[in-house]
């Protein structure tokens, strides 16, 4: 879709401003984050024979970012990467960090790289053409800060989400702005002192316990924006049953996601693949599974002891909260 949309002036800026070697696409969708997609950038890049002081830019969604982040990585033992996120996703989240990841053997993100870019190219621009369910996906790891690192974020979010999300991210203009630069510096605020994650306790981890295992259960069909909400819906719920939280802050969240049109639980969403998740979770976590739950609004606690049974009870929670929003995802759980 980007080089459908913008090929043409991709090219015509390249052929005029850069010394451009060659120009490839990979397939849309998290289901092509695969070896061969990486592969197939390299073949291009040694095609245009580019020279190990070259540079990869990648223009696109996470999964074009994923994907050529992870080719700049590997080819010549790493060459010079620029990100030009396309999307909301892209912007906020992914081009925030320093991390490139592919899919492999059924698992998410389970093959990958550290490789920090040269630099980031982020222009609201692109916005508008991105359809507003991919939109509703960039809000969510917006959402996911808001909800455990700052409050004013969300807040924010309540007042200009659904504005935001009709004009494409366009208006108002200065809200968008705002919104985006403070979701990136709260985001970085907690990426910066452990880059590489040395540290496995991750507030930015909020939301990303199920979503992995509900991605790969759903055949990498269901976007990763809306398994993080679905995630964070699961999580608030166990909080406000610990009462770590209130019952408010699940509303305030329900009522976020109505109208940014995230509430919706499709029914890949079982109590066993949530049990495979908190599996694979851990493994992945160092051994422990760190889960972040809201503690209030825009504060997060790390907590270790939520189990299987515990996951479906929120499940069960959540299916009745998605039942009563008459949400159009909606389909019952079969554990
Ligand atoms: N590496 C990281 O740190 C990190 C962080 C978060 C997410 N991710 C990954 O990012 C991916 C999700 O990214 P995403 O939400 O950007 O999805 P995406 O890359 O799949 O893009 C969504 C869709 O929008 C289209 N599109 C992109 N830009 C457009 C534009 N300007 N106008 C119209 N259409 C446009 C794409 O072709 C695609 O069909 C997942 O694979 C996720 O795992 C990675």
């Amino acid at each position: 879709m980007v080089m459908e949309l913008y090929g043409r002036a991709i090219l015509n800026y390249a052929s005029t401003r850069l010394v451009c070697c060659g120009i490839t696409t990979v397939n849309p969708g998290d289901a092509s984050k695969t070896w061969s997609q990486v592969a197939r950038v390299c073949e291009q890049a040694e095609r245009a024979r580019l020279p190990r002081h070259g540079v990869i830019a990648g223009v696109g969604g996470g999964v074009t970012l994923d994907i050529s982040g992870l080719a700049a990585s590997l080819y010549h033992r790493g060459v010079g990467y620029v990100r030009v996120p396309t999307t909301l996703m892209g912007m906020v989240d992914v081009a925030v960090g320093i991390k490139h990841a592919i899919n492999f053997n059924g698992k998410k993100s389970l093959l990958g790289a550290f490789y920090p870019p040269l630099g980031v190219v982020n222009d609201f621009g692109f916005l508008k053409t991105l359809p507003r369910t991919e939109l509703a996906n960039g809000f969510s790891e917006i959402i996911k800060l808001g909800m455990v690192r700052d409050r004013i974020l969300f807040e924010w979010l309540e007042q200009y989400g659904e504005r935001l999300l009709r004009s494409g991210f366009q208006e108002p203009l200065a809200w968008a702005r705002r919104i985006a630069l403070r979701s990136e510096y709260v985001m970085m605020a907690d990426l910066q002192p452990n880059l590489y994650e040395s540290e496995f306790r991750r507030f930015p981890d909020f939301g990303h316990t199920f979503s992995a295992g509900i991605e790969e259960a759903s055949d990498y069909l269901l976007p990763h924006g809306q398994a993080v909400a679905i995630d964070m819906l699961l999580a608030t719920i166990i909080a406000v049953r610990r009462g770590l939280c209130t019952g408010d802050v699940l509303s305030r969240l329900t009522a976020l996601y109505r109208g940014l049109g995230l509430l919706a639980l499709p029914s890949i969403c079982t109590g066993e693949v949530l049990a495979g998740a908190l599996t694979s979770t851990r493994l992945h976590r160092g051994g422990q599974i760190h889960m972040v739950l809201p503690a209030g609004l825009g504060e997060g606690r790390f907590v270790e002891d939520v189990d299987a049974e515990e996951a479906c009870c929120a499940l069960d929670r959540a299916v009745e909260i998605c039942a009563a929003a008459k949400s159009t995802y909606y389909a019952g759980t079969s554990r």
